[in-house]
C-alpha cells in the first residue's frame, strides 16, 4: 500500500465518522512560545477551552488532518532505523464530541480492519499520586480484543503535554505494531498553567485542573505507518524515502545518507514556509540543518544536494503546493556559497589538529560552523 493511498485511507476513513477534513498548519507555528509544529494537535489547542469556536468554525467538534511537523530534539538520533527531524503525522481530534470508547474503537477498526496489521501490544496510562491508573481504556482494549498484551507507562510516557507554555494534556494510550510504537492517543482531560517541565517537576503554585469539556487527540507518523504497512526494517526503504536514497552514491555512509534525506525534506518544507538561514531561532535551525548536509557534499563531491532537493520538491509538491516557491533553491546555493569557504578553512584546520578536546571543538564549531559530527567521525 503506497503513502498516498494510507493517506487517503485515514482521511476517508475519519470523514465517514464525521470529522472535518483541515489542511496541515505551518510548520512555523502562531504560538510564540514553541519554535515549530510538533504536533498535530497545535493548531487546535484553543478548541480543547473552547469547543463552541470549534463548531463554529469547523461546523463540526470532531476534526482529521495531516500535519507537517519538525522535531529537532533527537536530531543525533537521525540515520538510525526510526527517527526524523520533519515528519507528517496522520490524527484525529475531538473537541467534545467524542471520548475514549469512540477514540479506541475507531483506531483498533483503522488498523486492524483497514490496514489489515496486527496490534502486537498497547499503552496505558499507570497512575500516580495526581491522576489515577487509566482502567477505563484497558477495559475497552480488553472488550475489543481479550488476549491483547496491555503495558503500564508512567508520566513520562503515558502522559502527553503541555505544548508550549501552557495547555490541555492527559494520559495516552499508545498502539504498537511489530514492537514500533505508531499511535499515540492522548485524553486531554486536563488544563495545566505551565510548561511540561513545570509539570514534571511538580512546579508550586501550578495544579492540574479538569477540563471543562474532555478531548481527543491522536497522532501517528506517517512514516512509521508505512514501515510497518510496507512490511520495511526501516523508513529509508519505504515508498517515502526509496527513490530518494537512489539519489546518492553507493558505498557512502548510511547513518550519513540518511541523515542527508531526511535534511532535504526538512530543509525544503522549511524554506516553503518562507524561513530564510539566520543565526537566531527558527532561522538557526534551518541554518545549522543546511550546513550539516552542506559539509556532506564537501566531503563526498559525488553528492548532489540540488539533485536532492529538487527531487524532494517534484515528490511532495502534489500534496504540498507551497513546495511550488521559487526562491527555495536560490536561498540554498547561497547559504552554500557563504559557509563553503569557512568551511573548507574549518576542515583545513581539522587537519592540522592532532588530537580534539571539548574546547577545540567548540572552537571549531564557533570559528568556521563545522558541525560536531564531522570532529567526531575524524
Ligand atoms: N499530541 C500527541 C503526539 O504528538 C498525539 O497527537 O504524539
Amino acid at each position: 500500500m503506497s503513502h498516498q493511498e494510507i493517506r487517503n485511507r485515514f482521511i476517508k476513513f475519519f470523514e465517514s465518522k464525521n470529522h472535518k477534513i483541515i489542511p496541515s498548519s505551518s510548520l512555523l507555528p502562531s504560538d510564540p512560545s514553541v519554535l515549530f509544529t510538533t504536533a498535530g494537535m497545535q493548531q487546535f489547542k484553543p478548541y480543547y477551552t473552547d469547543p463552541d469556536s470549534a463548531q463554529k468554525n469547523f461546523g463540526s467538534l470532531n476534526t482529521v488532518s495531516i500535519q507537517k511537523c519538525l522535531r529537532t530534539s533527537d536530531i543525533d538520533e537521525v540515520g538510525d532505523e526510526s527517527h526524523l527531524t520533519f515528519f507528517e503525522m496522520l490524527g484525529n481530534f475531538s473537541f467534545g464530541g467524542y471520548w475514549k470508547k469512540e477514540a479506541i474503537q475507531s483506531a483498533f477498526e483503522f488498523i486492524t480492519k483497514e490496514l489489515n496489521l496486527n496490534i502486537s501490544s498497547v499503552s496505558v496510562f499507570g497512575g500516580n499520586e495526581l491522576v489515577p491508573r487509566d482502567d477505563e481504556s484497558a477495559a475497552i482494549w480488553k472488550s475489543l480484543d481479550s488476549g491483547l498484551k496491555i503495558t503500564e507507562g508512567d508520566i513520562n510516557d503515558n502522559f502527553w503535554g503541555p505544548t508550549g507554555s501552557e495547555g490541555p494534556c492527559g494520559p495516552t494510550t499508545e498502539i504498537y505494531v511489530d514492537g514500533l510504537e505508531v499511535w499515540n492517543i492522548v485524553f486531554n482531560e486536563f488544563y495545566y498553567p505551565g510548561s511540561r517541565d513545570e509539570l514534571l517537576k511538580g512546579t508550586a503554585g501550578k495544579e492540574l485542573r479538569p477540563l471543562e469539556t474532555k478531548g481527543i487527540d491522536t497522532g501517528m507518523g506517517l512514516e512509521r505507518l508505512a514501515m510497518v504497512v510496507q512490511e520495511k526494517k526501516n523508513l529509508y526503504e519505504t515508498d517515502l524515502f526509496e527513490s530518494l536514497m537512489l539519489l546518492l552514491p553507493n558505498g557512502q555512509d548510511l547513518k550519513a545518507k540518511r541523515m542527508i534525506i531526511d535534511h532535504a525534506r526538512a530543509i525544503a518544507f522549511l524554506l516553503a514556509e518562507g524561513l530564510s538561514p539566520s543565526n537566531k531561532e527558527q532561522g538557526y535551525v534551518l541554518r545549522r540543518l543546511m550546513r550539516r548536509i552542506i559539509t556532506q557534499e564537501h566531503l563526498d563531491q559525488n553528492i548532489n544536494l540540488l539533485l536532492i532537493l529538487r527531487n524532494v520538491i517534484d515528490e511532495y509538491s502534489g500534496i504540498y503546493p507551497e513546495l511550488k516557491r521559487q526562491d527555495m533553491l536560490s536561498i540554498f546555493e547561497s547559504e552554500k556559497g557563504k559557509f563553503g569557504k569557512t568551511l573548507a578553512q574549518g576542515l583545513k584546520e581539522l587537519e592540522k589538529i592532532p588530537f580534539i578536546n571539548a574546547q577545540i571543538a567548540f572552537k571549531l564549531y564557533e570559528s568556521y560552523g563545522l558541525p560536531y559530527e564531522v570532529m567526531k567521525d575524524r
